[in-house]
This record gives C-alpha cells, structure tokens and sequence, in this order.
C-alpha cells in the first residue's frame, strides 16, 4: 500500500502541492542520519529530485530503531509536513513513526566525502545514488521526452529500426556481429565462415546507425526519425567513443542540403534551450559542481548564428592560421577534432557547420555534387567536443549511387538491393543527419567522459554492468 499513498519529495519540494501540516508518507533512502538525545535528523533522498527532505525526530528514546538507521539504508517515514526551523532547506517532516526497510551496514561506501568518477564506475549500485548520476539519468530522461517533443510537434513520425542489421552503414567496417554459431565450432565452407548456415542464412551485425532502414521509410511517411542505440566496435579508447551509444536520426523525404543544416541547427538550439529552461535543478547541480561556465556555453550556442563553411574553405582557414597541428591540413584528409576545435574555438568562436567534403573520405550514401569531387556531407561542430552531429544529402541517383558503392569497395551489392530499390521506384531528393546523444549530454552536462553520462558504459574492455 506505501507505494500508491507516498508522496514524492519533488511534490513538496519542487511543486510545491503539499499543504503544510499534511500527513505524509515518505519512502527513500538515507543520505545522513543524526541521532542526539533530544532530537534525531535523518535526510532522506527518494530520486524524484535532487534535493533531499529532513526528517525530525522530536524524542528519539521513543523511536530506538533510529540507532540502526545508518547511511544508504531505506526507510519508510510518516509525519507532518511542516515549515522548517533550521537553515537549508524550507520544509521538513515532523515524525510520527520512522521504520527501517532495508538496513546498510557502515561498509555501505557512499559517505558524506566526494568519490572520483572513476571510483564510483566500478560499484554498480552506488553510482546512480549519488547527486551527480541521479542528475545524469534525470536529465538524460528529460531530454529524451524534448527529443520527441520537437520531432512530433513538427509532423515527424519517430519510426523503429533494426538492431540487427545485414548492412554496414557507415562501410567503416566496426561492427559487432551477431551469430548463433557455437563458437568453438564454426561452420567453414571453403576454408570461409558458412554464414549461409547461421541462424539468419547470412552475416548480420549490431547496427552502427538506423538511416538505412529509416530512409527507405521517409521515402513513404515523409519526415521520420529514430531515437535508438547503435553499437560500434571501433577499438578507440577516448574520451567521446562508446561501444553503445543512442543516437537521432531524421531523415526527411524531399530535403536538401540546406533544409538538412537548418534542420540541425534549430534542433541542437531548441535541446540546449530545453536544458536551460526545463532541466534547471540539474543544470544548478552541473554548474556548481562539474563546469562553472556550463550555462554561458549554453547560451551562446542558442543565441549564435552557426557558421557555415564548405570543407574547402575550412582547409585554407586552417592551413593560414599560423597554428602548429598535430595531425596535417590539407585537402583530401579528415578534419581531427584539434582542426574541428580550432574553427570553432578559435576562427569563429561558435558552432560551425562544415559541408562539401571530399568524397573519398565520406559514406557511399552521400549525394555527389556536379564537380565530381565533393558529397554533400555536413558535420556541425561545436567549441569544446568537435562534431556532434554527421549527416547528408542523400544519393538519390541510381546509378550514381551504384557507380560509387562499387567505387568505395561495397562488394555485397545484392545485401543492399532494397536500399537500392527506394532509388528505382520513385526516387526523390532526401537528406538527414544524426545527432550522438550521449555527445550532446556530455555537452549540456559539461562532464568530460561520455563513459560517465551513461548509466552503463559500454567501452572496450567494459560491459560488466
Ligand atoms: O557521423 P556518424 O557516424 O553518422 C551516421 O551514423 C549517419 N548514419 C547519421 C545519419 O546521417 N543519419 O554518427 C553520427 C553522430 C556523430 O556526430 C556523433 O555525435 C555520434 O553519432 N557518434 C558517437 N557517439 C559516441 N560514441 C561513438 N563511438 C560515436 N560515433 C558517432
């Protein structure tokens, strides 16, 4: 019966909808407990927000499981909400009966001290306790529902693509496969893996992106996007890499490049501005206690007008800004993130959004431009982490687009036949882009690790929990 009578903390505290001197029942667990002769103060945290609510026991002689009540322990309080007589916080409870739920010994780890985020990635059950993964997740939630919220309310379907997928996306080659095999006796026909004999008659993999599927649907709904996890074996052990990470892709049938960019634009605005305004106990917590400027940041990337440049031109900007790269400049070769960081930190100090690249160095899906050379491919790029957002105008030719599979080494063709298909029955101009969640959080949180804005990082080397 506690769990449909409760009353959320966030209700007192937050929304403030609770009369004072209502009788509440408060479910949560220990963050301090303080036991005096005359008075006992157990601060409780039920997750619905950050803030913790006091529980006051006036005689705490006639309450003797208090002494047991350390902290990480959960409890069940009932009392008076009342206004509070001490500072911090404005309201407290007036206890009537505490009764401990699920005791924690004093080898329970979270303690009044800070533990490093790498610490805490190691005990599963503390991590998503603690003020700053409690914002995380709260603030991962609440981005998730503005994502929705911004694709429906402008007639965009959100569409379900596979996880298991018998096509490389991206031809980058990282991709986890998926099999039934026994692996200590795997199928060879000709010296190969028989794949045809492997629970799916053919090779499949952890999709690395939805736009595939989800193109050949824009082509029927019109503007669609998924919202979904996408997997990645790339054996980079950065900071911004993870092997499982959630990613946004629209894709819109009858778009351009440019309708692609203001799309991008106005969507990483509009989630920024979302944060701002809609998440702003986490963004309080974020700024205090992981980026001072994190708001500022913010700001500027919603009032700025992004820069758009071609590839080529960000080349020449580059080569003459007198900066010693690591890595070299020149046409032909991928922006790194140091190049990424200079255009947007330095040259024009607000998001940039690169487009035209070399068509050597982008997907086979991307729609060539009438000089032969370039695809028209756009990054946008932000100060601090580089690209969060890739995407395109798509090859909608038939066959321009065979002519370039073939040119970038895809020897499957036949896989791809029905992405082909959308080509050759009615075909039209379409475009779209994906946005790494995780990326963008790492962005709005200011945390430096994406390992630590996800609930359970999956990294080479990692998938314990
Ligand atoms: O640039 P990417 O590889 O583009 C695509 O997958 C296209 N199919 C998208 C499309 O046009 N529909 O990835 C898109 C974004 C990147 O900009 C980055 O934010 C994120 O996904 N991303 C990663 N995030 C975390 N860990 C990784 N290993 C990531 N790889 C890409």
């Amino acid at each position: 019966m506690d769990y449909k009578i409760r009353t959320k903390i966030r209700q007192i505290v937050i929304e403030e909808m609770v009369p004072l001197d209502t009788a509440v029942t408060i479910l949560g667990l220990v963050r301090t407990a303080r036991v005096g002769k005359e008075v006992a103060f157990v601060e409780v945290n039920d997750g619905s927000c950050m803030q913790n609510i006091q529980a006051v026991i006036a005689e705490p002689k006639e309450h003797p499981v208090v002494e047991k009540i350390l902290t990480g322990a959960s409890v069940r309080i009932r009392g008076k909400l009342i206004l509070s007589q001490g500072k911090g916080q404005k309201y407290e409870i007036a206890v009537d009966t505490i009764d401990l739920i699920g005791a924690a010994d004093d080898t329970y780890p979270l303690q009044k001290k800070r533990h490093s985020f790498e610490f805490l990635r190691e005990i599963a059950h503390l991590r998503p306790r603690t003020n700053t993964f409690g914002a995380v997740n709260r603030i991962r939630s609440k981005l998730a529902y503005a994502i929705h919220k911004y694709f429906q309310e402008r007639g965009f379907y959100y569409i379900h693509t596979p996880l298991i997928s018998a096509s490389d996306c991206e031809g980058a080659g990282d991709l986890f496969h998926v099999s039934a095999f026994d692996l200590k006796n795997i199928p060879l026909k000709d010296g190969e893996i028989d794949w045809d004999s492997d629970f799916f008659g053919t090779e499949t993999y952890l999709a690395v992106s939805g736009q595939l599927e989800a193109e050949l649907i824009a082509t029927a709904l019109g503007d669609v996007y998924t919202f979904g996890p996408t997997f990645r074996a790339e054996n980079s052990n950065t900071s911004r890499h993870a092997s499982e990470f959630w990613m946004i892709e629209p894709e819109m049938a009858w778009a351009e490049q440019e309708d692609n960019m203001d799309l991008a634009e106005d969507f990483v605005k509009f989630l920024f501005r979302y944060a701002l305004e809609e998440c702003s106990e986490e963004m309080d917590f974020f700024g205090q206690w992981i980026d001072k400027e994190v708001r500022q940041t913010l700001e500027g990337i919603v009032k700025a007008d992004f820069e758009r440049i071609t590839y080529t031109e960000a080349i020449k900007v580059l080569q003459s800004s007198g900066e010693k790269f690591e890595y070299p400049v020149k046409w032909g070769l991928e922006l790194q993130t140091e190049h990424e960081r200079h255009l947007t930190e330095k040259t024009f100090q607000k998001p940039v959004i690169v487009y035209d690249y070399p068509e050597e160095i982008k997907a086979f899906y991307m729609r060539l431009n009438d000089d032969g050379k370039t695809v028209r491919a756009m990054d946008v790029l932000v100060p601090r982490v580089g690209e969060i957002i890739g995407g395109s105008q798509r090859e909608e030719r038939y066959d321009v687009l065979m002519e370039r599979m073939k040119k970038k080494g895809v020897t499957n063709l036949d896989a791809y036949y029905w992405f082909l298909d959308i080509r050759r029955y009615g075909t039209m101009p379409h475009a779209g882009f994906g946005l790494g969640f995780d990326r963008a959080l790492m962005y709005i949180t200011g945390i430096a690790n994406i390992r630590d804005v996800l609930p359970f990082p999956r990294v080479p080397r990692w998938a314990k929990f």
